[in-house]
């Protein structure tokens, strides 16, 4: 019968079957699904796995470090973390339409991807954590056109790898326990969704480094209140954004005219649809007033009240 022990046992064999002693090429990004494949084939087959995680420079708060952390450190992994966020920076400058933010991102991800994994030889495979959702519900998307969904896991087509992806039988509940019986920690299974093109797409308009920096260490506050909250998982997502408006404020004796900060925050099945979340005001309170205290340049706050739709859960 189906059960997690029993699925890890058979993939574990089918995948050092299928590779024999050849060797797994897999971009990791941190986010749930490619982590566990990555845990998931670095057990089958240990060293013949190389990751790529490309830092694109519009990750959050110690993202990158952690990932690094986790399967570099504690996994004992193979993988190759390329610095790209100059080269990310530098071809979004001067450009503030959201759909060729996102186009430039997953173009430039691939580029990335594509040098470094030039780089390596003999890689025959490549690992991608592809979810039974995902190829039932390719085809069908509907709203989710509205913006063009690159994640950040698009591969350049032209290369010649044979796939392996062993999670296509899987849900994402599923995927969750896979991880955690992997060992992988709560915070990587847990983690909450995490667009493709980062921050970049919650830097309303133009991205700058000032304006990234003011989107990560407000939300950095965010999510430790949250935790410190334990309302990590009652909320589907929630995150900062920083919309292009700036207001009169007063500090102290004297006016200012700085960044308002948006913080977004929802419950949701499955990201189709959502409800603002019923944040706690002191909570709320608290959040506020650390973000204005503690981020140069904010002397506002506001909370997000709308349902998606009308709105959707990203402002761009
Ligand atoms: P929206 O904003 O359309 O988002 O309500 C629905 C879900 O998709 C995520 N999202 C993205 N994910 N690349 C991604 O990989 C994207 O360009 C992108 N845009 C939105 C969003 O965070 C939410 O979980």
């Amino acid at each position: 019968d189906w059960t997690i022990e029993n699925f890890i046992e058979q993939e574990v064999k089918a995948i050092r079957e299928k590779v024999g002693n050849r060797n797994v090429l897999c971009a990791l990004s941190g986010g749930v699904d490619s982590s566990v494949v990555a845990a998931l084939i670095h057990k089958a087959i240990g060293d013949q796995l190389t990751c790529i995680f490309v830092d694109h420079g519009l990750l959050r708060k110690n993202e990158a470090d952690d990932v690094m952390k986790v399967f570099a450190d504690d996994f004992d992994m193979n993988v190759i973390k390329v610095d790209a966020s100059e080269r990310f920076l530098s071809k979004l400058k001067g450009v503030d339409d959201p759909e060729k933010k996102r186009k430039i991102i997953g173009n430039e991800f691939i580029y990335v991807f594509d040098d470094e994994a030039a780089k390596l030889k003999d890689m025959d495979f490549l690992a991608q954590g592809t979810l039974y959702t995902d190829i039932i519900e390719s085809g069908t998307e509907t709203a989710q056109t509205i913006k063009s969904h690159h994640n950040v896991g698009g591969l350049p087509e032209d290369m010649q790898f044979e796939l392996i992806e062993p999670l296509n039988t899987l849900f994402k509940d599923e995927v969750r326990e896979l991880g955690s019986q992997l060992g992988l920690p709560d915070r990587i299974v847990w983690r909450q969704p995490f667009p493709g093109p980062g921050l970049a797409i919650r830097v309303l308009g133009e991205v700058t480094d000032e304006k990234l920096e003011i989107v990560r260490e407000s939300d950095a506050i965010l999510r430790e209140e949250i935790a410190n909250a334990g309302l990590e998982r009652d909320i589907w997502q929630y995150f900062t954004v920083l919309p292009n408006i700036r207001s009169v404020g007063v500090m102290g004796d004297a006016r200012t005219y700085d960044y308002t900060i948006g913080i977004r925050a929802v419950t949701s099945i499955d990201g189709m649809t959502s409800d603002w979340a019923r944040i706690p005001f002191d909570v709320l309170e608290k959040v506020s007033t650390r973000i204005v205290n503690e981020v140069a340049h904010i002397n506002r706050v506001v909370y997000d009240i709308t349902s998606k739709p009308p709105a959707t859960i990203e402002w761009e």
